[in-house]
């Protein structure tokens, strides 16, 4: 589908609408100028290359296969991609010994082809695992096995990926540990592992943007606030170890109402983060971003309307740079100091894990994507475009 050169159909008037609806309700002074601008008008891609900002999306490599509307939409509009799966510890290890590189060396070359930067996600997660890790990997070779897969696969595509999160989630201070460390399976075998993997990344592919990734540090909540405050330390330390990291990625899997107090869900706490996070040297990404609906009502045009709320507050408040205040937006003019790269997880609600995991209880599908499960532009689309048009 081309965006750009025809007129929108009734979904899409409706989807603008909508949009501008929901723009004009936000607590910001002066989003009065936040109007979306046609539909025609650019893909996201086009309004955020102008600022050095990358804008992207997750995919998988078998649906870019089959889905030729998918793949169409992807290529249209985004600059970055991530795998959401392919690049996994499990996914890239079915046996101890051995690598499958099929799906990434396909969604590498993909990337390249079409002359988007490609992300690396990610080295060590607590999830997604292969079944042989319990009774394989011990505190006897886990140093072994971590380092021989980041040299193995960080080597194999040295010079080829933008960034990579090194580390996923390693922060979860409900575990008790000390720094908030998550109980994971890599820590009870490894502790230390965080410094191991940073530091033979940065020696398998030196040009890579090596990058912290966690969720949970968006709202102003005592919870994230808490988490926050784990993962500025954790960085904080590593840098005073001497430990090559480059970025924080905020994944930004966030959540449409319903808000207390119905102001700023989004806002001051997390500035406040992003400006310390700033002043250590470090970029920034938002790596994963989709904004659920599951606690609202099933009728569309009031979750696409909270939905895109969401998106351009949100968005406001990441976009804005270290002068970011409640109430006032005041863009970074030095976007190479700040948010470098916006990511969704996902193009289009048609494929979001939303729909497998926290689904809504009524069973209607998520809406939290800028493209709806019919690849149109939804009015979080026009929400998101418009921030970076902006930023
Ligand atoms: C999710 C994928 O979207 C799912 O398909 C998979 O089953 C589980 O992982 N945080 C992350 C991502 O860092 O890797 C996760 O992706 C979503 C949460």
């Amino acid at each position: 589908m081309a965006l750009s050169h025809r007129r929108p159909t009734r979904r899409q008037f409706l989807a603008q609408t909508a949009a501008a609806t929901s723009l004009a309700a936000l607590p910001i002074k002066n989003l009065a100028q936040a109007q979306p601008a046609s539909t025609q008008s650019p893909t996201l891609k086009a309004a955020s290359s102008s600022r050095n900002l990358l804008v992207g999306c997750c995919v998988h490599a078998a649906t870019l296969k089959r889905d030729a509307a998918y793949t169409a939409l992807v290529k249209q509009q985004m600059s970055i991609l991530v795998a959401e799966t392919e690049f996994k510890f499990g996914p890239l290890r079915p046996t101890p010994t051995t690598f499958f590189f099929d799906d990434a060396d396909y969604l590498v070359n993909f990337a390249e082809r079409n002359g988007m930067k490609m992300r690396g996600h990610n080295f060590v997660w607590h999830r997604q695992l292969p079944t042989w890790f319990d009774s394989y990997v011990t505190p006897q070779n886990a140093e072994q096995v971590l380092v021989n897969h980041i040299e193995t696969v960080a080597g194999r595509y040295k010079g080829r990926i933008h960034s990579w999160d090194v580390v996923n989630e390693a922060i979860q201070v409900s575990d008790g540990l000390p720094g908030g460390l998550r109980n994971s399976p890599w820590q009870k075998v490894l502790p230390g592992y965080i410094d191991i993997a940073f530091r033979t990344a940065r020696q398998a592919d030196p040009h890579a943007i090596l990058t912290y990734n966690d969720y949970g540090i968006e709202g102003e909540d005592a919870a994230s606030s808490a988490k926050r405050a784990a993962v500025l330390a954790l960085v904080r330390g590593m840098q005073q170890r001497g430990i090559p990291i480059d970025a924080v990625g905020i994944q930004s899997h966030i959540s449409a109402g319903p808000k207390p107090d119905g102001s700023h869900t989004y806002g001051p706490a997390l500035a406040q983060f992003m400006r310390d996070v700033q002043s250590l040297g470090l970029k920034m990404m938002l790596t994963e971003m989709d904004v659920n609906d599951r606690e609202l009502p099933a009728d569309i045009p009031t979750r696409d309307k909270a939905v895109a709320e969401v998106y351009a507050n949100y968005l406001h408040t990441t976009l804005a740079g270290p002068d970011w205040r409640p109430g006032r937006i005041a863009y970074s003019r030095d976007r190479a100091s700040a948010v470098i790269a916006v990511l969704t997880w996902g193009i289009t609600d048609k494929y979001t894990w939303l729909n497998h995991e926290g689904a809504r209880k009524d069973g209607q599908p998520e809406r939290c994507l800028p493209f709806d499960a019919d690849m149109q532009p939804t009015p979080a689309f026009y929400a998101e475009r418009d921030a970076l048009q902006r930023s």
